[in-house]
């Protein structure tokens, strides 16, 4: 070894030293989180998206953004890149309930930590994740189909026999899944409370008010349930195209709790709604610092959320940002 190469030998030899004993002060250096979400329509989407990147901004903490046009096959692509890139940590809002254990693993393998948000998923094994936070989606479904035997009680219904049309959400997500599961599960007590339509309207308003428009037609309801307020709303419209007073003649039943849903139900033309809250960007941040911090969190992080009709509308609508 030549005197130049010695040198620097000892240079290097002198920096390792010297690092280990003052290592380098990285308190600054933000926590990267990369963030897929599911799409970007609809209000309470919407509302969730500007949460997460309100709540990024407030906590300090550098958001990668990606959207996955409620598709599957984009979604898992957008998450392999961020995994790829290096995030500190991967959230995500599942398009659908399974699916997710190959993407999860790989990002498992190189010790990225998982949040899932708003959704909840199935996967073989658990500790793919780290937390899920979000509602209780089959409970919601409970809790809209127990407001239903409520309000028919008080009316002196119950008993009667009674014919619904359910507007799902997208087939194989979460929300429609499990909104469905639940609804049923409490409707099993009262077989006089008939299913007699159910169909896919995409969590999409003209597409509740299309399919409302059709069935009305041809067949007698008197209840609708839909998975989400956006169809509750189009059924709403339907009914009154079709010569009904909705909330009258049609009992309509929606899920989320937005701002035009709590105003519907003041104005009388809808019964009721299962609050779903977007809000969850608080919640997640606390999550991402903690995880970056070495502590543990809760596996599941469920929000709390009430249901609202003519009794407590109108007071929360002031309250109401989305
Ligand atoms: O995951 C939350 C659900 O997804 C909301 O109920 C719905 O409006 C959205 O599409």
């Amino acid at each position: 070894m030549n005197t130049k190469n010695m040198s620097s030998v000892f240079f290097v030899f002198m920096f390792v030293c010297v690092s280990s004993v003052f290592p380098q002060d990285d308190s600054s250096k933000k926590i990267l989180l990369g963030f897929v979400q599911v799409s970007s329509e609809g209000t309470w989407r919407m509302a969730n998206t500007q949460s997460v990147k309100d709540s990024a901004a407030k906590e300090g903490v550098e958001l990668i953004f990606r959207e996955g046009q409620n598709n599957y096959t984009n979604q898992s692509k957008e998450m392999s890149d961020l995994i790829a890139s290096g995030v500190d940590v991967l959230a995500f809002s599942p398009s659908q309930v399974e699916g997710w254990d190959g993407v999860l693993q790989e990002a498992k393998d190189v010790g990225i930590p998982v949040i899932v948000l708003d959704r909840a998923i199935d996967v073989k094994d658990s500790s793919l994740y780290v937390t899920h936070i979000g509602s209780d989606m089959i409970d919601e479904g409970r809790r809209a189909a127990k407001w239903l035997v409520s309000y028919l009680e008080k009316q002196g219904k119950l008993k009667e026999e009674m014919h619904i049309l359910v507007l799902e959400g997208v087939k194989g997500s979460t929300p429609a899944e499990h909104r469905d599961r639940g609804f049923r599960e409490v409707l099993a007590t009262y077989p006089n409370l008939k299913i007699v339509h159910s169909e896919p309207a995409d969590f999409i308003m003209s597409k509740g008010q299309e399919i409302t428009e059709r069935v009305l037609k041809s067949q007698k309801i008197d209840i609708i349930f839909a998975h989400n307020d956006e169809m509750a709303l189009g059924a709403v419209d339907a009914v009154k195209s079709a010569g009904k007073v909705p909330g009258k003649d049609v009992i309509i039943i929606g899920v989320d709790g937005i701002k035009k849903a709590l105003e519907a139900i003041v104005s009388g033309s809808l019964n009721a709604t299962i609050e779903c809250s977007p809000l969850l960007g608080p919640q997640l941040m606390k999550a991402v610092k903690d995880l970056s911090a070495g502590k543990t969190v809760e596996k599941n992080v469920v929000t709390e959320e009430k249901d609202f009709d003519i009794s407590n509308a109108q007071t929360e609508l002031p309250k109401r940002v989305y």
